[in-house]
């Protein structure tokens, strides 16, 4: 199986290519990102996509700072809502499927009850707004596609994630201040990238919840880090407003993996398990 890995310099793009050893051990992988792709750029990624005959395509590419993409909508639109699209019409020239990486953002995080794959969108930022364009240009442009929608994502490639920036942070500080009003599930690039490769061995197209299973807020989350980290570090609960390390978003965006479960493919570990084994292989010192 020939992989094309677009957006590849990336959390999931390197996960992917970690998990790929395990997972897809035979395939040949064609990792891209925006030197030698630009996903915004129609030509090239059909010239790209017929010269290499993938069989898969993964969209990791985007732009996931939200701040960023309040910013600069226009450059948000074009990467996450045009680039998908790219890559949708390109996967349906070469007969490919494509897997798009998609957010919780698409939801507005109001209710306090996960959301399933049946809920109805209604995004609350530009990102997200983004996101769901994409979606929409994948299901209108590619018929064999997956859309993977997932949460608080933390692995190797990116400094910006949460877990990353807390290790960071441990290294001078004895007080650390988080918000206590935000709920997620962290989920592990890895975990992620797992199941992704091996939901591509099969034809159960469609839009899916995945994140590691549990709920906590960012406040937990970073007693958890800390803990693990084995540091002498204070974490303080403050409102979102008061926060480090975190932006103001929806204060309850807990994705229900509900499909996978229904149709028994698959089960994610907790992100206790996820957390440790991260920063085992990654971290501890
Ligand atoms: N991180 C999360 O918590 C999270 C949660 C849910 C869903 N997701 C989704 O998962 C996907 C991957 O996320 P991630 O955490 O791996 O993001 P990431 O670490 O920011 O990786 C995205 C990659 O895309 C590249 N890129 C940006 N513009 C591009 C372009 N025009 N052409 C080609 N490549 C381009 C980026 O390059 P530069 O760095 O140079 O811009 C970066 O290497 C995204 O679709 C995101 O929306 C992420």
């Amino acid at each position: 199986m020939k992989i094309w890995i677009a957006g590849a310099a990336g959390q999931l793009g390197c996960a992917l290519n970690d998990m790929a050893k395990q997972y897809q051990p035979d395939a040949e992988i064609i990792n891209t990102d925006i030197e030698e792709v630009d996903v915004t750029n129609l030509n090239q990624v059909i010239d790209f996509a017929k010269e290499k005959r993938p069989d898969v395509i993964f969209d990791c590419a985007a732009v996931t700072n939200v701040g960023t993409c309040e910013e600069s909508p226009e450059y948000a639109y074009k990467v996450n809502a045009i680039g998908a699209r790219n890559l949708a019409i390109a996967a349906s020239k070469v007969q490919a499927r494509i897997l798009l990486l998609s957010t919780d953002d698409v939801f507005n995080g109001i209710r306090q009850v996960p959301y399933h794959e049946f809920d109805e969108t209604d995004p609350m930022t530009v990102y997200g707004r983004s996101k769901l364009a994409g979606e929409n240009y994948v299901k209108e442009f590619a018929h064999d596609h997956f859309i993977i929608r997932s949460n608080w994502v933390f692995g190797r490639g990116s400094d910006a994630n949460f877990v990353n920036q807390i290790l960071k942070a441990i290294e001078t500080k004895t007080e650390l201040y988080i918000s206590d009003d935000q709920y997620g599930s962290p989920t592990s690039a890895n975990a992620l990238a797992a199941f992704m490769l091996k939901l591509i061995n099969t034809e159960e197209y469609g839009t899916y919840h995945v994140t590691c299973s549990g709920v906590c807020n960012r406040y937990e989350f970073a007693k958890e880090i800390v803990r693990i980290s084995e540091k002498d570090v204070r974490v303080i609960p403050v409102p979102t407003r008061k926060a480090e390390y975190c932006s103001a978003r929806p204060t309850f965006t807990v994705l229900d993996n509900f499909l996978i479960t229904v149709l028994g493919i698959h089960k994610m570990p907790t992100w206790i398990d996820a957390l440790e084994e991260y920063m085992e292989q990654e971290y501890k010192r």
